[in-house]
């Protein structure tokens, strides 16, 4: 025999039995473990402990690399992988790899605007310096070791945060003033009584060290590196806040809006399409904003007649406050009782408007610091610990009941809990099945998260609540539209500001009008807007196209269409764009229709199930532990 012949046939044989069927796998799982190492911390957060000594680099060249890196990774997909030839799991998973890619390739050209400014009043090393000691472990003395390395890279990391905040300036690219004013105070705060053997980074030597069975000359040559390292930490700390006081402070862009910035109209519809995943117009989004608050206004003062209430909204929410009824006695009362509504009014629901969950665990707990409201940390998908809502209970006596309803299914279930349960078991590719959602002052050159999605999704629950019976009496109801008119409001002001010209104080003043938040609450979340363009309008665009789809499929199918089996094409793939979810819900009504009389609608199916097994295999290697709150 050919000899020739036989290694052609070998090649072909190999080439068809290895690459084709897995070239979409090795490009994803590619990508998946080149955004961990790129997200060391993050990856130390999600147990994956392979770069646990490295820090993420902010080097301005980094932009380059992710450039580079998802252009090749496009290239591949592009020219390796037949789409005809992939099953219709895969096509899905083909549309959303190939839009993560080229919305980095898109987002490329915008590297020189918000990028470029990684700290702000949100986000940024003076946010919460003993995150990095929390997600650590301290075990052996190479835990000890890594943990050390990182600290020693720590200043060199601000530095390279400085190095884009200077081409800030120079790219006249900067913040308002009120998105940084607040950092030297919160560099102080870090830096009150900071001595190197109190500091929090430092803790771990002072806690853990000595009680572990590392020899004695090895714990003090550590501790004596350790409080080398972050007295240069504390020192870079005084150096952040002076270059702040006397070099950025100079150049604070002078209009609220990024619309003021050159090319800015163009960057801020930019913004809007990374968060909304649609291609949509600022002013469309404003339309929708103000439709959607006149929609729930006149919800609202129809149940404020049905309670025999003449005066305002604000006015509503002022009696409310002021009575006795609407609060708990103290933090304890709190958990009680939302791990009350969880158990007995959310989850006997469920069975109603669900199929196949799995069955991941969650529970309340009180938030460790007086920051927001309440915030989300998912759980490992072997659901060996639970996925944690943790909710603010500092201030009992300004917190009313009817608020938290709305925030219960928003954070846990139908929420983020729930979609997040279904991600993180059910999603095929690694990199899909967590979100690494930071960096918010990144967007548009950032790997989407899809935050209309996700927050669409968050939204989508509260609204499903009334639908469940949960809010349990029209005061409830109530706290619910305060929670859904305050999204809608947030269409407005986001593209007032970015868009139209608005002042701060026009967007405070609209958010009075509508909503029964304090001033000052009012006040930080319009900063925030201005901090992140864009992300805010996720929530409420999100919803109206998830009950968009769902009206049409409910008009389309009749008597055939089935709320549990919509659920599931919504859930089954996890965050991904709106065009593919709209495409994948156009698919399931066809199909649906065509099945006539046989039931048929897809979901979790058997094939996914299995795979899921072998997925999660590789994923203990890899990742599969979702972390990570979002914000409300
Ligand atoms: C810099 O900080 C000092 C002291 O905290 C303050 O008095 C001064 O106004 C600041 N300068 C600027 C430009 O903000
Ligand atoms: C901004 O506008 C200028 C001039 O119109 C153009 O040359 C440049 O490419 C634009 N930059 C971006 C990032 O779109
Ligand atoms: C306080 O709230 C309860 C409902 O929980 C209502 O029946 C009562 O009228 C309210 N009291 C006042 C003074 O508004
Ligand atoms: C916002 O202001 C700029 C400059 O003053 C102006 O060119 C632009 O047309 C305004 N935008 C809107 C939507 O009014
Ligand atoms: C807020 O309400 C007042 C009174 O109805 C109105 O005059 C004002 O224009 C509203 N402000 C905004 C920004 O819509």
């Amino acid at each position: 025999m050919d000899l020739r012949f036989q290694l052609l046939v070998i090649v072909v044989l190999f080439r068809l039995d290895v690459c084709v069927p897995n070239t979409l796998d090795d490009l994803q799982k590619d990508y998946g473990e080149w955004r961990l190492q790129r997200s060391p911390e993050y990856s130390t957060a999600m147990k994956f402990h392979k770069y646990n000594d490295k820090t993420e680099t902010f080097a301005y060249k980094g932009f380059d690399e992710e450039f580079t890196k998802s252009t090749n990774l496009l290239n591949g997909l592009m020219n390796t992988v037949v789409y005809n030839q992939l099953s219709p799991k895969q096509k899905t998973d083909y549309d959303i790899f190939k839009d993560t890619l080229t919305t980095m390739i898109n987002g490329y050209k915008w590297r020189d605007y918000n990028a470029l400014n990684p700290i702000n009043f949100l986000e940024g090393p003076q946010i919460d310096p003993s995150y990095l000691q929390s997600i650590t472990p301290f075990d052996t003395v190479g835990d000890f070791e890594n943990y050390l390395k990182r600290l020693e890279d720590y200043p060199k990391q601000a530095d390279e945060m400085i190095e884009r905040m200077n081409k800030a300036i120079e790219k006249k690219h900067t913040y308002h003033r009120v998105s940084v004013n607040r950092i030297p105070g919160q560099i102080d705060d870090v830096l009150k009584n900071a001595q190197p053997t109190t500091f929090p980074m430092y803790l771990p030597f002072k806690d853990r060290l000595p009680k572990s069975s590392i020899d004695e000359t090895k714990k003090q040559d550590l501790d004596r590196k350790a409080q080398a390292a972050v007295s240069k930490i504390i020192d870079k700390y005084r150096h952040l806040k002076q270059y702040f006081n006397q070099t950025y402070f100079k150049h604070l862009r002078p209009k609220f809006g990024v619309n003021s910035w050159d090319n800015g109209t163009e960057f801020y519809k930019a913004c809007l399409r990374w968060h909304l995943s649609l291609d949509i117009t600022p002013d469309e989004v404003h339309e929708k904003g103000l439709s959607e608050v006149k929609r729930i206004s006149s919800e609202m003062k129809k149940i404020m007649v049905k309670l025999n209430h003449q005066g305002s909204v604000k006015e509503f929410f002022a009696n409310v406050r002021q009575n006795r009824s609407f609060y708990l006695q103290n933090g304890q009362e709190i958990i009680k009782w939302y791990k009350d509504r969880i158990k007995n009014k959310i989850e006997p629901q469920l069975p109603k408007f669900f199929k196949d969950l799995p069955n991941l665990p969650v529970d309340v707990q009180p938030n460790p610091i007086d920051g927001i409201g309440g915030q989300y940390l998912a759980g490992p998908p072997d659901g060996s610990r639970p996925g944690t809502f943790q909710v603010n209970v500092f201030h009992p006596e300004k917190s009313v009941t009817i608020d938290f309803m709305a925030l219960l299914l928003h954070e846990t279930i139908p929420g983020h809990h729930l979609q997040g349960s279904v991600q993180s078991t059910n999603v095929g590719p690694a990199y899909r099945r967590y979100n690494l959602d930071d960096k918010y002052f990144q967007p548009p050159f950032l790997p989407p998260f899809y935050t209309a999605y996700l927050e669409g999704w968050a939204l989508y629950a509260e609204s499903l609540g009334e639908e469940m019976g949960l809010y349990e009496d029209d005061y409830e109801l109530m706290g619910r539209y305060g929670s859904e008119i305050f999204r809608a409001c947030r269409l407005v002001v986001d593209t007032g500001l970015h868009h139209f010209n608005w002042t701060r104080d026009m967007a405070i003043e609209f958010m009075l009008n509508y909503t029964a938040y304090s001033e000052q609450s009012i006040s930080t979340e319009v900063d925030r807007y201005l901090t992140w363009p864009g992300q805010a309008c996720g929530y409420k665009i999100g919803e109206l196209k998830i009950k968009e789809l769902r009206a049409k499929a409910q008009k389309d199918l009749g008597s055939k269409f089935d709320i549990k089996d919509f659920h599931s094409i919504i859930l089954k793939d996890g965050a991904l764009p709106l065009d593919i979810l709209t495409k994948n819900v156009n698919q399931w009504i066809d199909e649906t229709k065509r099945a006539s009389s046989v039931t048929a609608a897809p979901c979790i199916s058997k094939a996914s199930t299995n795979s899921r097994h072998l997925n999660l295999l590789v994923g203990a290697v890899t990742m599969c532990f979702l972390f990570k709150f979002r914000v409300f």
